[in-house]
């Protein structure tokens, strides 16, 4: 199926014709469709219709461009959440953090954060309860890593988010950028969170690191106890 027919179809339709299913294997509701989006706005993605999907590889849910509470009100409730309830955060939610984090919000592959000279240096791997995954913001995939739940040696958060990126200055300011994103996106819907420095050494036990990049911090993500 050519790029075009797929952004025609719209991404719901289009995942149906591939025989994929959106948050395949991770418990997804059917993914919203790209019709609702405001008129005029770029798809921030469009799921790589010529990719197959290796194994391994799982699609997250459309994230959502609309929803969550305004800016000011958001930054008013942004603040760091230590202890955690044991509800679940759903794929639909995860899609939407991940894409508010470190997704692509243009049709030139730009994304949701800064980074100098455009150079994207930067991982984002997500423990969750079945595994480690690396974050594919183009194709709206993750991919498996690690098959542990490591969470519980991480963190405390139902979801534990691993920066990783370029050992210099730049890795680091892209890193705060992306955790101010998350925190940003967990304080509009209610989500808590806490970015932690004292974690990274641990996360590296269980991913492998990109030659010229260090662990920079991890986050807990959950609900609120
Ligand atoms: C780079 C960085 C590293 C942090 N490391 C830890 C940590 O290891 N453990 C922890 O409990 N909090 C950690 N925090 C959270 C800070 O303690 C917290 O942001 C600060 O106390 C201010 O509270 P607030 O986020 O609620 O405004 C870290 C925050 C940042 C930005």
């Amino acid at each position: 199926m050519k790029r075009r027919t797929f952004i025609a179809l719209g991404a719901g339709a289009a995942v149906g014709a591939l025989g994929l299913k959106a948050g395949q294997a991770l418990g997804a509701a059917a993914p919203e469709p790209l019709a609702k989006m405001p008129t005029g706005e770029t798809p921030a993605f469009v799921p790589m219709p010529d990719t197959a999907m290796s194994p391994g590889r799982r699609m997250l849910p459309i994230p959502d461009r609309m929803g969550g509470l305004p800016l000011l009100q958001t930054l008013a409730q942004r603040r760091s959440t230590r202890r955690f309830s044991a509800l679940g955060v759903t794929d639909n939610v995860l899609a939407n953090l991940l894409w508010a984090t470190w997704g692509v919000n243009r049709a030139d592959g730009k994304r949701t954060a800064p980074t100098a000279m455009n150079k994207q240096p930067v991982d984002l791997h997500v423990a969750l309860a079945n595994g480690i995954w690396l974050y594919h913001a183009r194709e709206n995939q993750l991919e498996l890593q690690n098959q542990q739940d490591v969470r519980g040696r991480l963190g405390k958060g139902q979801v534990v988010l691993i920066y990783t990126a370029d050992a210099g200055d730049y890795g680091a300011m892209a890193v705060g950028s992306l955790y101010q994103n998350a925190g940003l996106y967990c304080a509009s819907v209610g989500l808590g969170n806490v970015v932690r420095a004292s974690n990274a050494k641990e996360a590296g036990k269980y991913i492998k690191i990109t030659p010229g990049y260090k662990i920079w911090v991890t986050q807990d993500i959950g609900w609120p106890a």
